[in-house]
């Protein structure tokens, strides 16, 4: 990943994120659906969500917000990308929406949401541990986080990350294409971060054993390993069985934490 005021610059633009980042018509398209529909039935445990707050950090083109922005008693979507939140506005013009860096929650005051959300995202953030820290300070005491990243240690990262070395090893100049704003953490880090600001981890969810995995050649052209998106979809199901086989499933492509912060007082 490049420096922080790149990376930030780069959302920002016009024409960057919202080029490639079209979750309901990707290759990938019903995993990112699965992912809300663990998500929304995580949510139907909850009695009083139209009593509670709920903060969303990088809502991007609006898939999680506008499916469950009307369950709660206030929802509030934000992103660094002024171009994401005029996209999702046009989506829902009821849905609150506000420009805010995620690493830098200053507008939002401490101990106010009982939700915080923040799917596929952190990955872009230059610090996540600010972000983190930022999450727990405007969460009230015993709220939930819901955070969901890419597994540094996927079946799909490892295949591509052997792909991307032997291009390097051949070509002078190859960048593995989004490596400039893209950073994967280890779970152990991850964990670390997440206790080091009271956010206790009550589970985590892996997501997306069998995707199809793209990669670019040294030409930049897109390829698939092992199999097309069309197969993956077929093998969908199956994923999902994958997904549930602990050891198997830690090489599941995303995956959802389910947070609580805590006190330690
Ligand atoms: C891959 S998209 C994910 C969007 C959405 N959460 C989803 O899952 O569909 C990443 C989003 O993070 C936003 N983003 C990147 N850096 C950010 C930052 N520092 N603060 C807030 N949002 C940021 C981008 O503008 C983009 O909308």
């Amino acid at each position: 990943m490049k420096d922080s005021k790149y990376v930030k610059n780069y959302f920002k633009r016009k024409g960057t994120v919202s080029k490639w980042w079209n979750p309901t018509d990707d290759d990938c398209k019903h995993i990112y659906i699965r992912e809300i529909e663990i998500i929304s039935s995580f949510l139907k445990r909850d009695n009083h969500l139209n009593r509670k707050k709920a903060l969303e950090l990088s809502v991007g083109k609006g898939r999680l917000a506008l499916p469950i922005h009307n369950l709660f008693q206030e929802y509030l979507g934000t992103d660094i990308s002024e171009e994401m939140l005029q996209i999702t506005w046009r989506k829902d013009k009821k849905l609150n929406l506000s420009y805010a860096d995620a690493e830098n929650l200053e507008s939002i005051k401490d101990d106010y949401y009982d939700y915080v959300f923040c799917l596929a995202a952190l990955v872009h953030y230059p610090h996540p541990e600010n972000a983190i820290q930022e999450i727990s300070r405007v969460l009230k005491e015993k709220g939930t986080a819901i955070v969901s990243l890419d597994n540094k240690y996927s079946l799909k990262r490892i295949i591509k990350d052997s792909i991307n070395k032997r291009y390097l090893k051949n070509k002078e100049g190859f960048e593995p294409q989004g490596d400039h704003i893209f950073q994967i953490y280890p779970k152990k880090e991850l964990k670390k971060m997440f206790i080091k600001y009271n956010l206790k981890i009550q589970k985590i969810i892996n997501l997306g054993m069998l995707i199809p995995i793209k990669y670019q050649t040294s030409n930049q052209k897109n390829k698939y390993f092992l199999f097309s998106p069309k197969t993956g979809y077929r093998l969908r199901y199956l994923s999902v069985v994958l997904d549930q086989i602990p050891i198997v499933n830690k090489l599941s492509t995303y995956n959802i934490y389910i947070l609580k912060k805590i006190s330690f007082n």
